[in-house]
């Protein structure tokens, strides 16, 4: 049987990405386009101006994936392209325009949901340290943690999701990114953290929320706690302060990320855990979470662990496998769920 390859379209927040891959597992071309900067300017992200920075990047990254991975449209089997779940105006560019490239090119289209594409992140083929190897065996837990999402998910099979529990309030990479704020370190708050707290120490008792009895999260107390603390000192924290702010905050997150994590896999049996989502780039959390679990925990580079296009089209081609196939009414699911 020939290869089967396939083009992904990603747009369902501030990364404009399109890849092909071959036999979900092999990436052949892999473009972003982040309006990381822009967004920076205002210290997050604005809906309108990131589906209007979405319909000025797509076709040019389109046409560069298709470029990069030297094949015509006639190489294609499929084109696979987030729906959901995602900001309303940015998943419709990439929506729209998967629909016009598959019905004027006359190719399948494969709908595909942003937190599974986050999980198929770990059958892509990489040389990278953590990463998962060829033939990953079910059952496995992922934690799928970003700005938008924290979620603790079992995978029996492909497409079969039985979910156990996320957050009751902010999403782990949005409490970052309130923290970076209020840290005066920038946007986005994740990265800019994790370096502060290379210099600082976690000499803050921050709470952490522990929900017992759930794989349930919280990380609006500890946003708060840090904000009250910032306010002790006089609203501005810089250098020592904030480094000891941030190096606190990121140990309590991670305690608790890591904590619910490793026990789920435990209680539910899993061969291994999967780290998926922006957030899973964080070393402290990587290494914290392989320090304590008894099974393999496998963590992508960091290039697809925050938002690509190599992923859905990874997960579109199992999709497409499966014979799914969207009609031309594919509309968007902003608030979709896995499992
Ligand atoms: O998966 P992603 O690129 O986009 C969403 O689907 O949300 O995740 C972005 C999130 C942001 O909140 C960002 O602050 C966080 O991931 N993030 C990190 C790190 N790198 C990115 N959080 C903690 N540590 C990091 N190194
Ligand atoms: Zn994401």
């Amino acid at each position: 049987m020939s290869e089967i390859r396939i083009l992904g379209i990603e747009t369902s927040c501030d990364e404009t990405a399109a890849a092909v891959v071959a036999d979900g597992r092999r990436i052949l071309s892999n473009v972003v386009a982040s309006q990381v900067e822009m967004h920076a300017q205002y210290g997050g992200i604005f809906p309108e101006m990131a589906s209007r920075a979405h319909v000025e990047a797509i076709v040019p990254v389109v046409a560069e994936a298709m470029e990069q991975a030297h094949l015509g449209w006639n190489d294609l089997d499929a084109i696979a392209v987030t729906y959901g779940p995602g900001l309303v105006g940015s998943l419709l560019v990439g929506v729209n325009l998967a629909k016009g490239l598959a019905l004027g090119r006359g190719l399948p289209l494969v709908p595909v949901n942003h937190l599974e594409a986050h999980v198929y992140a770990h059958w892509l083929k990489v040389a990278a340290e953590g990463a998962a190897p060829a033939g990953l065996e079910f059952p496995l837990l992922v934690l799928i943690v970003s700005g938008g999402h924290t979620e603790l998910v079992q995978i029996h099979d492909h497409g079969d999701y039985v979910y156990l529990g996320g957050t009751q309030d902010d999403a782990a990479g949005e409490a970052f990114d309130k923290v970076g704020r209020l840290l005066g370190l920038g946007y986005p708050g994740g990265p800019a953290i994790e370096k502060a707290a290379r210099e600082g120490s976690p000499v803050f008792d921050l709470p952490r929320s522990w929900m017992k009895g759930t794989y349930d999260f919280s990380f609006s107390g500890i946003k708060t706690a840090v904000a009250r603390v910032v306010e002790q000192y006089g609203g501005h924290p810089q250098g020592r302060l904030a480094a000891d702010l941030a190096a606190s905050f990121q140990e309590a997150v991670v305690d608790v990320l890591a904590e619910k994590t490793v026990t789920a896999a435990k209680v539910f049996g899993a061969g291994a855990i999967l780290l998926s989502g922006g957030v899973s780039a964080n070393r402290a959390l990587r290494e914290t979470v392989r320090a304590r679990s008894p099974v393999p925990v496998y963590s992508p580079p960091i290039f697809l662990c925050t938002d690509n296009a190599a992923m859905v089209a990874a997960c579109g081609t199992f999709r497409f496998l499966a014979g799914e196939r969207a009609g031309w009414d594919l509309d968007v699911e902003p608030s979709l769920r896995l499992a």
